[in-house]
């Protein structure tokens, strides 16, 4: 009888074993390297403090990685790979070349990361944890990652660019390419609400600030006409936020609704339109922005991972092994 039971016990087990390893897709885990690698998550986070005390920009460029990772091709640290004759890198896409950054950072968690315990922690995983740690860092909202994502063996410029917004798209666009990755308006005004931290170069907004439209505060558009010319590739920057640049908080909104976006894809946010009022919100409200930036960045971390036996764990984020 106890024999029975006992055998009656493992096979059960054995079913359940057998359920979670091919039965269904493996789910991400918070839990995830808590056997393999125990000490990943603080050796990752002592990396990005320190490149953060080193420049805090680099928080605003880490988070930005992690979601030029996920909506393309979903987090599977596609966008780390250098181009190579069968890989066509992400990092000359439009929205990326010469503006993508950070990437020595993430290279530098691997590495450490890698020391502890090689070929166990994926250089996906590392992004999203480094885009918590990074709002974290600068004041914002901290959330709990899940992870058990797996590295792609490829890259895509051409999802790169379809897929990744710009900064001259208008509300209708913005909308479209965030819900082909199923996020709602709200989850988009909330997501972008990361542009409270971090800075932009002269072309991403010199057609805004010339534009004399009724869409753009008079003072900030001649504040921001002076170190930006009207045509050319310039690259001087400018703080997407202009009032707390390098602190994760709400005033990205304030500054939508004085008329003060840089980027027309930031004040097409608020602009007589139907997502005024989730601006409106978040300017009023920084805990309902920093719960709802947490629970969407969660959500695109969801981004069709790599789990299981899908993808490789590189030994360098740049390359495939
Ligand atoms: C809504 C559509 C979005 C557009 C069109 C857009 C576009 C841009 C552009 C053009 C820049 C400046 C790049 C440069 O001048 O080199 C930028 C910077 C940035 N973006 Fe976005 N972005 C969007 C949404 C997001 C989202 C969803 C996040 C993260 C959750 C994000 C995070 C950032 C950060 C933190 C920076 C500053 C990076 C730095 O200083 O290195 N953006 N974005
Ligand atoms: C990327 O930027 C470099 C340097 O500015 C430029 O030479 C190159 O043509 C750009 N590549 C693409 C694909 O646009
Ligand atoms: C705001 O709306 C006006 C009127 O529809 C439009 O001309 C302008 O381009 C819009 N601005 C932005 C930043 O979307």
């Amino acid at each position: 009888m106890a024999v029975n039971k006992l055998f009656g016990a493992i096979s059960a087990l054995s079913l359940l074993l057998l359920l979670s390893s091919f039965g269904c897709k493996a789910q991400l885990s918070p839990t995830f390297y808590d056997y393999t690698c125990p000490n990943a998550l603080t050796t990752i986070r002592s990396t990005i403090r320190s490149a953060i005390s080193c420049e805090r920009r680099l928080a605003a460029s880490l988070i930005r990685l992690h979601f030029h990772d996920c909506f393309v091709q979903g987090c599977d640290g596609s966008v780390l790979l250098d181009e190579t004759p069968t890989i066509q890198s992400e990092k000359t896409s439009k929205a990326n070349n010469d503006s993508a950054r950070g990437f020595n950072v993430i290279e530098d968690a691997k590495t450490a990361v890698e020391k502890i315990c090689p070929g166990v922690v994926s250089c996906a995983d590392i992004l999203a944890v480094a885009a918590r740690d990074s709002s974290a860092a600068v004041g914002g909202p901290s959330w709990t990652v899940k992870l058990g994502r797996r590295d792609s063996t490829t890259a895509s410029r051409s999802l790169a660019d379809s897929d990744l917004p710009a900064p001259f798209h208008q509300l209708d666009r913005l909308i479209t390419l965030f819900s082909n990755k199923g996020f709602t308006p709200r989850e988009m005004v909330a997501l972008s609400g990361a542009h409270t931290v971090g800075q932009a170069q002269c072309f991403t907004f010199q057609q805004r600030i010339y534009s004399n439209g009724a869409d753009i505060d008079a003072g900030f558009a001649s504040t921001r006409r002076r170190r930006c010319p009207p045509t050319g590739r310039n690259s001087n920057l400018a703080p997407l936020d202009l009032v707390t640049p390098n602190q994760f908080d709400n005033n990205y909104y304030k500054n939508l609704v004085q008329k003060k976006g840089l980027l027309i894809s930031d004040q097409t946010l608020f602009n007589g339109s139907s997502t005024d009022n989730f601006v409106t919100e978040y300017s009023q409200n920084p805990q309902t922005f920093s719960s709802d930036f947490s629970a969407a960045m969660i959500k695109m971390g969801d981004l069709s991972p790599l789990t299981g036996q899908d993808g490789i764990i590189r030994r360098v984020c740049s390359a495939i092994n």
